[in-house]
């Protein structure tokens, strides 16, 4: 029998920083474990002596951040004897609840805003299964509705209000640290429902108080332009963006997020459409790295503190780059419509022309 080691996703990689028995069954598909990289290009573009690193977030198994909570969730409602489980969505939490309730063998129902869901996420979700509601309403109404239900059905929550989430979550900030050696200066991530916020802050904290790392980074929280409930300081009605992930209103984990920014003395800040999307194209372009619109918040966010200064020369910065460019095709393409491919007859000349014509 081989005794090699595998990786087992991260509850068997961090039990004992979580809610795990040894007997507990453990609902997993090798989630975490994603690289931390570090920029080389867009620094040197920005002119600034910083170290920028991305932790890419899009390569957990279902393509987002979200695999981390649910591998937590679905684990300890099987544990408890749930049979399904619902949550309310802007598309990632749907995917990986449907995913993980297929590995577990029960049911997943999903509520999502219709025609606010990104291509690819819809995709996912149809595929693990789960019971999609589409509602004529946005994710704020979904959330409610889920919250109301869960007290006449047998439904567990798996949204972020579920502690289990935030305890799953919370490991990517290990993650972080065992990779560095350190806890970075600063930690720059899109804010939507708040949960993952929560989540990072909860994770440092624990590390910092264990010792594993002497600091707490300061946590910069980044919302799109036309949702951006925390830079208003109340709660929005009508959210809008292209970042359809972050596009919430009312944030569940409200308290948390703030008191992540004020323990840390950190900050929240917005960024409009246009500014969310250069970001994408930016990263992809110069280093390779392709994210979902929202994921880009983080390093729009960055970039334009490192520029003004209020992240200084000689800080590392993480961003959390929460979910993969390929959730989101459309919003890729139309980008790009300008460079859109051209097509020739099948011959050496046409190809010869068509390099030519672009050197
Ligand atoms: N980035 C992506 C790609 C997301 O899908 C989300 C949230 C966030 C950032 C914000 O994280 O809510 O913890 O502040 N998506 C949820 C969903 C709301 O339903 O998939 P948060």
């Amino acid at each position: 029998m081989s005794t090699h080691k595998h990786y087992t996703g991260l509850i068997d990689r961090y039990k004992d920083r979580l809610p795990v028995s040894a007997s507990t069954r453990i609902i997993s598909l090798n989630e975490g474990n994603t690289p931390l990289i570090q920029l080389q290009n867009i620094p040197r573009l920005l002119g600034k002596d910083v170290n920028i690193y991305v932790k890419f977030e899009g390569l957990n198994p279902t393509g987002s951040f979200k695999d981390r909570g649910m591998t937590m969730a679905v684990t300890k409602a099987v544990e408890e004897g749930s049979q399904a489980i619902i949550c309310a969505s802007t598309g990632n939490t749907s995917a990986s609840a449907a995913a993980y309730a297929a590995r577990a063998g029960i049911k997943a129902f999903v509520l999502i805003p219709d025609g606010k869901i990104a291509l690819g996420k819809l995709a996912q979700t149809l595929m693990y299964n789960a019971t999609i509601i589409q509602i004529n309403g946005n994710f704020d109404q979904g959330m409610e509705l889920v919250k109301e239900v869960a007290e006449h059905a047998p439904v567990t929550i798996v949204n972020s209000i579920n502690p289990y989430r935030i305890d799953g979550q919370k490991t990517a900030a290990f993650e972080i640290v065992d990779d560095l050696g350190f806890a970075p200066d600063y930690h720059c991530l899109p804010v939507g429902n708040a949960g993952n916020i929560t989540a990072y802050w909860k994770g440092y904290t624990e590390y910092a108080r264990d010792r594993v790392c002497g600091n707490r980074p300061i946590m910069c929280g980044y919302q799109a332009a036309g949702a951006a409930p925390f830079v208003a300081g109340h709660k929005i009605d009508n959210p809008e963006t292209i970042a359809t992930a972050i596009r919430i209103g009312n944030p569940q984990s409200w308290d948390y997020a703030w008191a992540a920014q004020q323990e840390s003395g950190g900050w929240f800040d917005k960024f409009t459409d246009a500014e969310i999307l250069a970001a994408q194209k930016l990263l992809s372009q110069q280093e390779g790295i392709f994210c979902e619109p929202a994921s880009a918040t983080s390093l729009a966010g960055a970039m334009r503190d490192i520029a003004s200064g209020k992240i200084p020369e000689g800080s590392t910065i993480v961003c959390t780059l929460t979910g993969m460019g390929l959730k989101d095709p459309d919003t890729a393409i139309s980008q790009c419509a300008a460079a859109h491919p051209v097509t020739i007859e099948a011959n050496l000349d046409a190809v010869k022309r068509a390099i030519l014509d672009t050197l």
